[in-house]
This record gives C-alpha cells, sequence and structure tokens, in this order.
C-alpha cells in the first residue's frame, strides 16, 4: 500500500492545509495526518480539538486518517509503515527550512519528501497569520473551512454580555 504522512501542527487547519491533504490523497492509497504534539509551545487549539477538526474537514476524502504524534517525525513516519512525506510549499521563503528536513528526514530513515506547490490561492495563509486576523475581528472566512472559522469565533471572541 502507497501511504504517505502529511505533518503539522494545524492550529488550526486551513484551506491551505486542506488542498495539499486533498491533493496528497489522490496521489497515494492513504494519506495519514500527522499531528505534532508539541509540550514547548501552548497552541490555540489543543490537540484533541486539532484532531476532531481535522477529522470532520477530511471525511470527505476517504482515504484520509487523523493521528498526533510526539518525539520524531520519522519515527511516527516507521510505525505508520509510509514512506513518503508530503508537504506544501508556499513560496520560496518556506523551501530553505524545509531542504534541511528534508534531507535531514532522509538521512535519519530514508524518508522521501514530496513538495507539493500550494495553490496560489492560499499562498499567503498560515494558520498564525489566521489566527493574528480572526483576533482583531478581520474576515478570514475564505480560508478556513466553515467550522474552524465558528471555532475561531468562539475562541477569540468573547460573547457579548
Ligand atoms: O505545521 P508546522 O509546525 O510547520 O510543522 C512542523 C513539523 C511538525 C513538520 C516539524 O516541526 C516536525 O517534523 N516535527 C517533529 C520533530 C522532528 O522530527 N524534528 C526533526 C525534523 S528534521
Amino acid at each position: 500500500m502507497r501511504r504517505a504522512v502529511c505533518p503539522g501542527s494545524f492550529d488550526p487547519v486551513t484551506n491551505g492545509h486542506l488542498d495539499i491533504i486533498g491533493r496528497a490523497s489522490r496521489l497515494f492509497d492513504e494519506v495519514i495526518v500527522g499531528v505534532l504534539i508539541n509540550q514547548s509551545k501552548t497552541g490555540l487549539f489543543t490537540i484533541e480539538e486539532r484532531i476532531e477538526m481535522l477529522r470532520e474537514v477530511t471525511a470527505r476524502f476517504g482515504n484520509v486518517r487523523v493521528e498526533s504524534f510526539r518525539g520524531l517525525l520519522v519515527d511516527f513516519c516507521r510505525a505508520q509503515e509510509a514512506a513518503v512525506l508530503v508537504k506544501g510549499l508556499r513560496a520560496v521563503s518556506d523551501f530553505d527550512y524545509e531542504l534541511q528536513m528534508a534531507q535531514m528526514n532522509l538521512g535519519l530513515a530514508s524518508v522521501e519528501t514530496l513538495f507539493m506547490p500550494t495553490n496560489p490561492q492560499y499562498s499567503f495563509i498560515s494558520s498564525s497569520l489566521i489566527k493574528d486576523v480572526a483576533k482583531w475581528g478581520g474576515d478570514i472566512s475564505a480560508h478556513v473551512p466553515e467550522l474552524v472559522h465558528t471555532a475561531l469565533r468562539q475562541r477569540l471572541v468573547p460573547p457579548a454580555g
């Protein structure tokens, strides 16, 4: 079975992530979305919340599974029996660090990385930017799935009264 991992923090999942996951799901028999548990960084959403949102918005693909992992990504790949990582590249600025990680992961465990150019309509989107804009009441509805939009509104804008 051809299996790939799409890793990330997904705090929260954006339409840019979804685009990459969906396109990867057409190239592989199974795609595993790996949500990093990073104990040194508190996110806006808990790991459970991120996973729940990811599961809902990827359910339509049929061959996508969502799991969390801690530690090295290559160990997660080995445990999932996946030899390939799929990563989105938004711009040249992503490339330097992504190349370093790809080469490290290749050297550590022969895990291959496939870079997928982000669809241009999502090339400026990141979870951090989405959170910042949403925090100040900006309209991010075009950049995240509806359920993420709702979750962001509830988390960032306290209800009146
Ligand atoms: O969405 P992010 O935060 O940009 O994703 C980064 C991620 C999860 C892909 C990266 O931090 C990672 O692979 N972390 C796991 C720890 C690890 O394997 N580090 C060595 C990478 S060469």
